[in-house]
């Protein structure tokens, strides 16, 4: 099995380029079912989940063409064969639920395993559910003869609807703007999430032909066209995977410029290193992140749904705030569930006690190289971070969650003096 081994590094220093976002070009992804013309998706970052998309974008009928050494994929979904998602791209990757809506409004039904819970909480898609029913679908629960769970969705046509989302979740709102960019008449969504994520979304659909505005604000306006078209779009830098290398800079020590990532996607996590000492200028080819003389002190964070802090950065955060002094409070609001790295953390000589939907970091410990797990994504990346200010050495298992959302990440650390490699 893989595994990364860690030691301890120094101040890590250099520049380093920011990828393509992972969560924005799954959904640009997923939009290109919308239409029967040629897609090209651009600033593409080498990731398994991208694959994952690919393969079920090719289940669907589409023809896809992977690039992505050049950071390009080129997909043309002439005609769809089946509406019928695969158990295998769906239960390995949570975000294929956003294929639901393109497909829905392509074809008059989609039917999608049940993608299931996860460890970092339930993960319920009754929004999404609820999107697809205000827009007129029929949608039920159906179990095929092993057994397993779909969810199945039909409609003749879709029409607009003036809907209201309990809880801003992103993934419902990309496959409600996703749907609705198709139906008759006019939607609005009231509280819909607010990421950037979901403007790049919003703007690739208008590219496309889609009439949506207001993505990025408290309510979001499509009016549904009879068809889309073909375009081409370069997807937003990954906004958590630059705050994962300003973090890097920050628990090293060192002295980082990252490159290629917009400053005003990252305002919370700029405030809250500020807040601990850190030392952050804005320069013309991305953020300087420096901690090389810093007195690093404890600060408290909430996370929050766009633009409050967020939850991707929350593990690694911790991480950094288990080494500053003064002992610091992390509360979780977003996922029910997203703690699963305090034990590992804690394996490393951490001081952290979990308290519900609180973690309270005892900082100024010396962390110690351990055998840990990857939990998750954002998990694995925190006991990385860790691994390079612990004594000895890190060995972390379990680190396909990683390869699935962080593109080069052994290259572009070791490119800044990390200590690092991977065992296959
Ligand atoms: N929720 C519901 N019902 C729904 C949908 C969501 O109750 O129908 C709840 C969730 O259980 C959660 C909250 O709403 O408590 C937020 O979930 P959301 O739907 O916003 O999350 P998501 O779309 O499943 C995306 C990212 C996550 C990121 C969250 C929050 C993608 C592919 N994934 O997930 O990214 O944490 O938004 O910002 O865009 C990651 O990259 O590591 C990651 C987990």
């Amino acid at each position: 099995m893989a595994e990364i081994i860690v030691r301890k590094s120094g101040g890590l220093k250099g520049t380093v380029f920011t990828s393509g976002s992972k969560n924005a070009v799954l959904p640009l992804l997923a939009a290109t079912l919308l239409t029967e013309q040629k897609c090209e998706i651009d600033s593409v970052p080498n990731l398994k989940d991208v694959k994952v998309m690919c393969e079920l974008l090719e289940s669907f009928g589409a023809n896809v063409t992977e690039k992505l050494d050049e950071n390009v994929i080129l997909v043309e979904a002439n005609t769809l064969k089946t509406s019928v998602a695969p158990i295998g791209p769906v239960r390995s990757m949570r975000a294929s639920i956003v294929s639901m809506g393109p497909v829905l409004a392509r074809t008059g039904t989609a039917r999608i395993p049940l993608p299931g819970g996860c460890a970092i909480g339930d993960r319920p898609i009754d929004l999404h559910i609820k999107g697809f029913i205000a827009l007129g679908a029929d949608v039920d629960m159906i179990e095929d003869e092993s057994g397993n769970g779909y969810v199945e969705a039909r409609a003749e046509k879709l029409v607009g609807a003036e809907m209201y989302l309990d809880t801003p979740s992103v993934g419902a709102t990309e496959n409600i703007m996703m749907a609705a960019s198709l139906a008759e008449g006019t939607t609005i969504i009231e509280n819909p999430a607010q990421e950037p994520e979901i403007v790049d979304l919003a703007n690739y659909l208008n590219k496309m032909g889609a009439k949506i505005k207001g993505a990025g604000t408290d309510m979001i306006k499509i009016e549904g066209v009879p068809e889309l078209h073909g375009a081409t779009h370069s997807v937003i830098p990954d906004r958590i995977e630059a705050g994962t290398y300003m973090l890097a800079a920050a628990i090293t020590k060192g002295n980082i410029l990252v490159e290629n990532m917009l400053s005003n996607h990252v305002v919370p996590i700029i405030a809250k290193l500020r807040e601990c000492g850190v030392v952050i200028t804005e320069e013309d080819d991305g953020l300087r992140v420096s901690a090389e003389n810093a007195n690093l002190k404890s600060a408290d964070l909430k996370t929050l749904p766009y633009p409050g802090f967020p939850t991707d950065i929350q593990p690694q955060f911790m991480a950094f705030l288990s080494i500053v002094s003064g002992s610091s409070t992390i509360l979780e609001t977003v996922f029910e569930n997203r703690f699963m790295h305090i034990n590992e953390l804690n394996k490393m000589n951490a001081g952290i006690i979990e308290d519900g939907r609180r973690a309270i970091v005892k900082g100024g410990v010396q962390l110690k190289g351990a055998e840990v797990r990857a939990t998750d994504l954002r998990a694995g990346a925190a006991l990385i971070l860790a691994g390079l200010v612990a004594e000895g050495e890190t060995v972390i298992s379990d680190i396909y969650h990683i390869d699935r959302g962080y593109d080069d990440i052994i290259g572009k650390l070791k490119r800044l003096g990390a200590d690092i490699e991977r065992i296959d």
